[in-house]
């Protein structure tokens, strides 16, 4: 790997993610939290911010959606390609992302989580890039904003490699 910039450090996140968890404990009543999670990228963070939540009713959900190929810039189309198999009407729920860039999936995702009834919607991501926005959208919790740079690491990838990683890199080009 070579000259790929570290843009957040391991350490740095883990910390961010134990105030994120901290802020969510805080803000929602006692009871279970449905964390909805967007394979693939998200499943680092998933398991971090779940393992730092301290009550037992942390409910763990998939589901994935396509929008980026192989390619380092969106196709800008949206297509979900796993749908949760639980019934989240009347529950809490957090979805959880790596990172919002266009704001296309979140917004998507939102609409049609929202149809569903839950007893509230917000979104917590790990990275947000403001400057890449075409969709506003509202969300709750961010990790770190970030410039317009490529990155990877910490579930984000290029073609399916450096997901394990656990600084988030800018990459070389
Ligand atoms: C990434 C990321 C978000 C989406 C954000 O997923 O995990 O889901 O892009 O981009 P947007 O705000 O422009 O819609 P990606 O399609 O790369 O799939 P992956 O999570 O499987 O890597």
């Amino acid at each position: 790997m070579p000259a790929d910039r570290i843009l957040i450090p391991s350490e740095k996140i883990q910390r961010r993610v134990r105030e994120m968890a901290a802020q969510i404990e805080a803000d929602y009543p006692a009871g279970p939290i449905y964390l909805v999670s967007v394979l693939k990228g998200a499943f680092i963070f998933v398991a971090d911010l779940a393992r730092a939540l301290s009550r037992p009713e942390i409910r763990i959900e998939f589901m994935a959606i396509s929008s980026y190929g192989h390619e380092k810039t969106s196709s800008g189309q949206v297509q979900l390609t796993r749908d949760l198999d639980v019934n989240i009407e009347g529950q809490h729920v957090l979805i959880v992302e790596d990172i919002i860039d266009s704001g296309l999936t979140l917004s998507y995702l939102k609409r049609l989580l929202e149809q569903r009834k839950p007893k509230s919607l917000e979104i917590a991501t790990l990275l947000d890039k403001p400057d890449r926005r075409v969709t506003p959208v509202e969300v709750k919790y961010v990790g770190f904003q970030i410039p317009d740079e490529f990155v990877v690491g910490y579930g984000l990838d290029f073609a399916e490699d450096y997901r394990n990683l656990g600084d988030i890199r800018v990459l070389a080009e």
